[in-house]
């Protein structure tokens, strides 16, 4: 399978995950997700305090909710129609968040610009050979002076178990089926420190890099170049 169709199949692979998403990802309230994800949440909700944010592959809303209580407005994007419906579900106290359809390898043609672009476990599906396009999109997305926040996973047990291979680029695909028989050819690498950094570097100065061993997630920021 080529770079552009494991991209293609991660999106298939998401559509049809929706109705299990939440439950896979043991997200069962904005509360919950508070408690469990806030040494992580702490360390960046002072850079989007009364910002506005662009959120990328939001899917079905749980990091959303987070930015919403402290963002000023989010405009919370993917590309799954489907993941935005169930997003749309979600209770949204704050009447700030606007939810669109944007591909995460077109976003220099939303013609925008944010104080604060974040993504939360999409950097590990991106393909290495993808990640300047990615990356020169989200540069594209901000003002002087904006902040890339981007949140992911570490390796952990479950993954470990997985039955996965590496593709001729180095990309980690895991290969993952669906309650209701899909079976799909996901891209999940774990990048290390250094490769983060090197990828950033080329958009963003004051990289800061932090990992959260209990929680097994790393968080990466940088401000736009
Ligand atoms: C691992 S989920 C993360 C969702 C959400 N950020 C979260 O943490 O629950 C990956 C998301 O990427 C979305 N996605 C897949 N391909 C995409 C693309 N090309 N552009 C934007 N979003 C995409 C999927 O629909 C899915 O919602």
């Amino acid at each position: 399978m080529d770079t552009r169709d494991l991209i293609d199949e991660m999106t298939a692979y998401y559509d049809r995950r929706v109705p299990w998403h939440d439950e896979y990802m043991s997200f069962r309230s904005d509360a919950e997700m508070e408690i469990l994800l806030g040494p992580i949440i702490s360390l960046f909700e002072q850079n989007i305090r009364g910002k506005e944010v662009m959120e990328i592959a939001c899917g079905t809303g749980n990091w959303t909710q987070v930015l919403a209580k402290r963002a000023r407005l989010v405009v919370a994007t993917d590309v799954n129609s489907s993941a935005i419906a169930a997003a749309k579900r979600k209770p949204l106290a704050s009447g700030n968040v606007v939810f669109e359809v944007a591909d995460a390898y077109s976003l220099e043609s939303m013609n925008r610009v944010f104080d604060v672009v974040f993504a939360a476990d999409w950097w590990s599906h991106v393909p290495r050979s993808a990640l300047p396009k990615f990356l020169g999109g989200v540069h594209c997305l901000l003002r002087a002076g904006g902040q890339a926040i981007f949140l992911d996973m570490m390796m952990k047990e479950g993954f470990a178990q997985e039955k996965a291979y590496f593709d001729d680029e180095g990309n980690r695909v895991s290969i993952r089926a669906l309650p209701d028989g899909g079976r799909f050819h996901v891209i999940k690498n774990f990048p290390t420190e250094g490769e983060l950094r090197e990828a950033l570097s080329p958009f963003a100065d004051d990289i800061f890099y932090y990992e959260h061993d209990g929680l097994r997630r790393w968080l990466l920021t940088g401000t736009h170049k």
